[in-house]
């Protein structure tokens, strides 16, 4: 008797429960009824109230449904499963061939192939990367052997997990990592791996009160001895002729510090150095910099017209081969960043493929090619785009989203809210706990090495010895009639010097 009444409650109880969540639904729902009918900002509410704020929802979660359920295997933008993939299976170190046969469309305009060689290079005849200098005419010259970097992303746009372990996993690769503009934080250095300093805009990390370029502060800088490269970013090609954007949430009291801007701020840079209007004040805010820290100077562009590029060599050769930069990164019109307007993002700038063959041919045609190094940035995130570019000409290539990839990034593409579910690009303590610097180190480390021997393993096909060895003719590139051209056709070389290892 007693547990007929037991269960009589309990099922009353459910009952009142039930009744409960459905009156508050349908009281919630003629709430929202009357919202949207009566407010005027949202045409799909106001005529289908209630069912339109669905809209919304779904809106939002298709980008994770289409990721997982619909996109084709090399359908996704801006990098598709089978590129982010191979980054992921890298990092982890676990097997990397495929089976039975490649799921690559071998037929549309642009298809890259390279040439192997009935010979390939043997086993035995592998020679190890050869080593370049950088800056032969300053004080501290920077000689790497490392081909595949880690290119320029902010502490601030980038959390304190996440440079730990790319600062950490570089060192162990033997790549260098750029500060991106956002100054020289202590994790950069804890972890050990050789920096390049950039200076953005802002100057954020070197500047004086005024934001003004501060001889003291670069000094202060250049007394690491890990930094050994410092980078004058004219422009990148995310957001060419606009400044960083760093939203006020993501601008903490230590990131404050860093660049020397109040917290909690939107923190925005110039659109470009007031200093330099033109190739004499490039050449002179390069030797400027050079001369107070004694370290190889170089700067990033992004490409679009590009008689100024002539202009900047002439300078060169009228003041002396030593006034040269002593780098220059070429940085793709469809490059990644941490916010930037999408009518620049998605119209400004030259791609990559365009570009860098255009920057290492005017090189050529003055006799600079051997002085200034390039460096290629852009979507270059597996052994075969890199190998593109050093065929192209570029002695490094340089990259951001490929190793954010190896952190475990899932390109969720909320790099700008501060809600970035894999702790990357958010300061929230609690997103950043699955972030693990030790382990993901690792995973960094893998990437850098794999991308960098699988390079070489294109190279043996090629029948050359070592990756610096590869030149144009050893890519081709399908063209509208489904025939494919070599690059050395497509883009004849200038005569004139090349710096790779003869
Ligand atoms: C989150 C994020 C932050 C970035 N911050 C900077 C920066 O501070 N300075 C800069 O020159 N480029 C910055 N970039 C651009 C990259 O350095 C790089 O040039 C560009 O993303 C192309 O390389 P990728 O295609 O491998 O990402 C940033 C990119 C990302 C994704
Ligand atoms: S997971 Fe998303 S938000 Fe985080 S870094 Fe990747 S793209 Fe940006």
């Amino acid at each position: 008797m007693q547990q007929i009444e037991s269960v009589t409650t309990i099922l009353l109880f459910m009952a009142g429960l039930f009744i409960l969540v459905v009156g508050a639904g349908v009281l919630l729902a003629a709430v929202l009824f009357v919202i949207d009918v009566t407010q005027t900002k949202h045409a799909i509410r106001r005529n289908f109230p209630v069912i339109g704020r669905f809209r919304y929802w779904f809106e939002h979660l298709g980008e994770f449904f289409r990721q997982y359920f619909f996109a084709l295997d090399r359908e996704e933008m801006p990098f598709n499963r089978a590129e982010r993939s191979w980054v992921y299976r890298a990092a982890k170190g676990v097997d990397n061939t495929v089976a039975f046969g490649s799921s690559r469309d071998l037929r549309p305009v642009g298809t890259t192939l390279f040439v192997n060689c009935p010979y390939p290079t043997l086993d035995e005849d592998f020679a190890p990367t050869a080593e370049l200098v950088i800056g032969p005419y300053c004080e501290q010259p920077y000689r790497t052997r490392s081909i595949f970097n880690i290119s320029g992303m902010s502490f601030g746009a980038i959390s304190k997990p996440a440079v730990l372990a790319l600062s950490n996993g570089a060192r162990m690769a033997g790549c260098w990592m750029n500060t991106g503009e956002g100054g020289l934080s202590p994790y950069h250095l804890e972890g050990g791996a050789d920096i390049v300093f950039q200076i953005g805009t802002a100057k954020y990390g070197v500047r004086d009160e005024a934001g003004d370029l501060s001889d003291a502060k670069l000094g202060e800088v250049a007394e690491h001895a890990a930094v050994k490269m410092f980078e004058i970013k004219l422009s990148q090609g995310a957001k060419p002729g606009k400044g960083g954007i760093l939203p006020g949430g993501k601008v903490t009291q230590q990131i404050a510090q860093i660049r020397g801007i109040p917290a909690g701020q939107d923190s925005i840079s110039p659109n470009r150095h007031k200093e330099i209007n033109d190739a004499a004040g490039l050449l002179d805010m390069i030797g400027r910099v050079r001369r107070v820290t004694g370290r190889p100077v170089g700067f990033k562009t992004v490409i679009g017209a590009y008689g100024w590029l002539d202009e900047v060599c002439a300078e060169i050769l009228a003041r002396g081969i030593e006034s040269a930069p002593d780098f220059i990164t070429v940085d793709s019109a469809d490059g990644g960043t941490g916010a930037a307007p999408m009518s620049l993002i998605d119209y400004v700038g030259l791609p990559i493929r365009e570009s860098l063959p255009l920057v290492v041919d005017t090189l050529t045609r003055y006799g600079l090619r051997e002085r200034i190094k390039v460096a290629a940035s852009g979507k270059m995130i597996t052994p075969a785009e890199v190998a593109w570019a050093i065929c192209v000409g570029a002695d490094f290539v340089n990259s951001a989203r490929g190793f954010m990839f190896s952190l475990g990034c899932i390109q969720a593409l909320q790099c700008n809210k501060n809600t970035c579910p894999t702790g990357i690009t958010t300061h929230n303590k609690r997103l950043q706990r699955g972030l693990n610097p030790a382990d993901k180190a690792e995973r960094v480390r893998r990437y850098a090495e794999h991308v960098q021997h699988e390079v070489e393993v294109i190279a043996h096909s090629c029948g050359v010895p070592q990756p610096r060895r590869l030149r144009r003719m050893h890519c081709r590139v399908v063209m509208e009639d489904g025939k494919s051209i070599a690059l050395d056709e497509l883009y004849p070389e200038p005569p004139g010097l090349t710096s790779k290892a003869a």
